[in-house]
């Protein structure tokens, strides 16, 4: 891999996340796990490069976001579409999703991401925000989304490196 700045992306944001997804890692006490995601978004904001991800209470990944100042976001090839599926339905609290997947976690800076991954992004936790009810101005997104009451917790990350195959 080597180091590009987010300008020298030549992507579609829009694809990035919600066609190709991404994988969320992070790594808490030595232990490391992983999930898909394919809401959220990059842009700037406090004068930086930033990612904006968004992840319900109940995934294991949260606690290891929330334990960590920072975490890895992987664009991995279109041959790993069977393993997004599973690092995004099956939950690390049941099984090593990592070791099972096959797939391998290197690191940069100490942040894990994947070594098949195309593209990762390393960034550091700047803001978390809870979602809330009252919030919603379109309330039907309640109602379809969020029976369980699950809120996302949003995150703006800064992208500290951009890193390309
Ligand atoms: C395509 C796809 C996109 C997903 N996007 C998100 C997301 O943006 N936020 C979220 O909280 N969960 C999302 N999920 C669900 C988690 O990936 C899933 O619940 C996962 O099993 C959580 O694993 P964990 O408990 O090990 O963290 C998505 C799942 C899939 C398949």
């Amino acid at each position: 891999m080597k180091e590009i700045t987010c300008e020298e992306l030549n992507e579609n944001a829009f694809d990035l996340i919600g066609k190709d997804w991404m994988l969320f890692t992070a790594k808490k006490d030595g232990k490391v796990n992983t999930m898909t995601a394919s809401w959220g978004g990059v842009g700037v904001m406090w004068g930086k490069k930033v990612a904006f991800i968004f992840i319900r209470p109940q995934r294991y990944t949260k606690e290891f976001v929330d334990a960590s100042g920072e975490l890895s976001i992987s664009i991995l090839p279109e041959k790993y579409r069977k393993e997004l599926n599973y690092f995004g339905t099956v939950s690390g609290r049941d099984e090593d999703k990592i070791k099972k997947s096959g797939l391998e976690i290197t690191e940069c800076d100490g942040v894990p991401y994947f070594k098949e991954a195309r593209l990762a992004f390393i960034c550091k936790k700047l803001y978390k925000q809870d979602m809330k009810e009252e919030c919603f101005i379109e309330k039907e997104n309640i109602e379809r989304w969020y029976k369980n009451n699950d809120y996302h917790t949003m995150y703006v990350v800064e992208i500290e490196k951009v890193l390309s195959e």
